[in-house]
């Protein structure tokens, strides 16, 4: 970063701005194997948080890489890079008093702790879709596995690309066990309980 720049305080603050709402800032960042369910859960969270009154933001992998990252491939370095602008957008989202859900693989304890120091302490919950990689495959809704079995698709996690799991998440839902209503419960009881929303 050039050393001419300076950072500059603003009048109205994230703390103005979470009053305003009603409810804490914070970052829902959800991980886990493609097919374990990080978009499905993140969204129906999102439907069960607005109807609570939540002003919420929901960034999916998919989606971003259609503007934002899309000029970033599926290589170590590019999925470091994804998640790092992704950090930095979660975290204004955060400053803006927001609750933010986040749906991306994010397949590095590095790149997830880097966003969770981003921000402040309680401003960071990981939720680990501890769906197992063999069901995952069998669910295959976008029929990626079977392309990367194939060898059409280099690089997929799971199977020539690494995930390694979190080693200490807020959350761990395991929807192969959970269905979609006790996942989405689990996570209003658990924001109801750290007082993040009433
Ligand atoms: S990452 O690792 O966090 O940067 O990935 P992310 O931005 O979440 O993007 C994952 C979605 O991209 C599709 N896709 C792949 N995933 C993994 N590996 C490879 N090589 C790949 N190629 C395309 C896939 O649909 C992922 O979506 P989800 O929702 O996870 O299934």
């Amino acid at each position: 970063m050039d050393t001419n720049i300076v950072w500059h305080n603003y009048a109205v603050n994230k703390t103005h701005r979470s009053e305003q709402k009603g409810h804490r800032p914070v970052i829902l960042w959800f991980t886990g194997y493609s097919g374990s369910g990080k978009s499905t859960v993140a969204n129906a969270l999102e439907s069960a948080l607005q109807q609570l009154g939540a002003h919420t933001y929901l960034l999916d992998g998919d989606n971003v890489r259609h503007g934002l990252c899309k000029d970033l491939g599926f290589s170590d370095a590019d999925r470091v890079e994804n998640i790092r602008r992704v950090g930095e957008l979660s975290k204004l989202m955060v400053d803006a008093g927001l609750i933010v859900l986040t749906a991306f693989i994010s397949p590095f304890q590095a790149e997830r702790d880097m966003v969770r120091n981003l921000v402040e302490d309680a401003e960071f919950i990981e939720v680990y879709l501890d769906t197992p990689l063999e069901v995952c495959e069998q669910r295959d809704p976008k029929g990626l596995y079977k392309k990367a079995r194939a060898g059409e698709i280099k690089h997929f996690t799971g199977i020539d690309s690494d995930y390694e799991p979190p080693q200490n998440p807020e959350i761990r839902i395991n929807t192969g066990e959970n269905s979609l209503d006790q996942s989405v419960q689990q996570l209003v009881a658990y924001l109801q309980q750290r007082e993040i929303i009433h």
